[in-house]
């Protein structure tokens, strides 16, 4: 099975094997013949690329060269999360996921979108992958399905695949497979979706608030290195030095060396805004009915955070 660098997949077994980040380190050796790729992430691009356009030829050229020494018949499936969650808000170029589409099928790979946190209104859609209008054919989804009101996850299942369990029974059980109330929780906050219009609540907040503000805010403040995302799932991505674009802090620093993460943070805290940290980010991810004001409330007290962040900067 493929998986990115920069992912994160889950704590189970298998899951934390596939997941492409320090997490994954104390769980080794984890499920055997899981192999990582690096996935398109134009601001640190793996592949030295210019532009989204050749960071998405060249990171599909990467995944067809892994394959290849990898063995595609030794290949069942590759995992994605559709738009990276915890590892940066990477958001794929235009292309990218229309190409890993037309490289599985080339193979008799399965695709599997994880949507835990990209799915269920998050992207501004029901489910990510419907912006790029590709078809996996499995998606894990969980979280935003019933706002985590309770613990329910699931995995859509293309024709295909749900026909083999036509003619072979799944040999698993779990106590709570399916369980009702769960699964009420979703349907009732599958139609509050509806109702309340909250895919439409994302995208017009992010076109008119969040975006334009989390622009101004990278223009304003020299610690912001890049700004990026959509619908309600951002990342600012915090640097030194906006010419190197060196980290404000190191890759999985903790401690003493995460201090100007962990200053920044606390600014944000002294506000009453609790902010989502990870490296040298910071998220921006509320609740889907967020609306236009108390964005605004909560992009001010970014905004003025920031300035500690900016002290740390050459
Ligand atoms: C992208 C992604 N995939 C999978 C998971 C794991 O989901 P669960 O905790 O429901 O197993 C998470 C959880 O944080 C996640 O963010």
């Amino acid at each position: 099975m493929l998986a990115t660098y920069r992912s994160y997949h889950g704590a189970t077994a298998g899951s934390i094997t596939a997941t492409g980040d320090p997490r994954r380190w104390p769980n080794e050796p984890g499920m055997p013949g899981i192999v990582h790729f690096w996935g398109p992430y134009p601001y640190r691009s793996a592949f030295h690329a210019r532009t989204e356009a050749e960071e998405c030829e060249r990171a599909l050229q990467h995944l067809r060269d892994v394959i290849a020494f990898e063995g595609p018949s030794t290949i069942a499936a590759l995992i994605l999360e559709t738009v990276v969650g915890t590892n940066g808000i990477l958001v794929p170029p235009d292309g990218y996921l229309a190409g890993v589409r037309e490289i599985c099928d080339e193979h008799g790979i399965v695709w599997i979108a994880d949507e835990v946190m990209a799915g269920f209104g998050r992207c501004g859609e029901w489910f990510a992958v419907d912006r790029w209008d590709v078809t996996p054919d499995l998606i894990c989804f969980a979280k935003g399905v019933n706002s985590g009101y309770v613990p329910i996850g699931g995995v859509v299942i293309s024709a295909a695949i749900a026909e083999t369990f036509e003619r072979r029974v799944f040999p698993g059980g779990l106590t709570y497979s399916g369980h009702p109330l769960a699964c009420a929780s979703a349907v009732a906050s599958i139609r509050i979706f509806e109702e309340e219009g909250i895919l439409e609540n994302v995208r017009k907040v992010s076109d008119t608030v969040v975006a334009p503000r989390l622009a101004e805010l990278a223009e304003r403040h020299p610690s912001v290195g890049e700004v990026r995302g959509l619908g309600f799932f951002w990342a600012l991505e915090l640097v030194r030095d906006r010419g190197t674009r060196e980290p404000l802090v190191p890759f999985n620093a903790s401690g003493e060396a995460a201090g100007p993460m962990n200053e920044f943070a606390g600014a944000c805290k002294e506000q009453g805004l609790w902010p989502f940290v990870h490296f040298n980010r910071t998220h921006v991810v509320p609740p889907c009915t967020t609306t236009a004001d108390e964005m605004a409330e909560g992009l001010d007290m970014l905004d003025r955070a920031l300035e500690v962040a900016d002290r740390f900067t050459a």
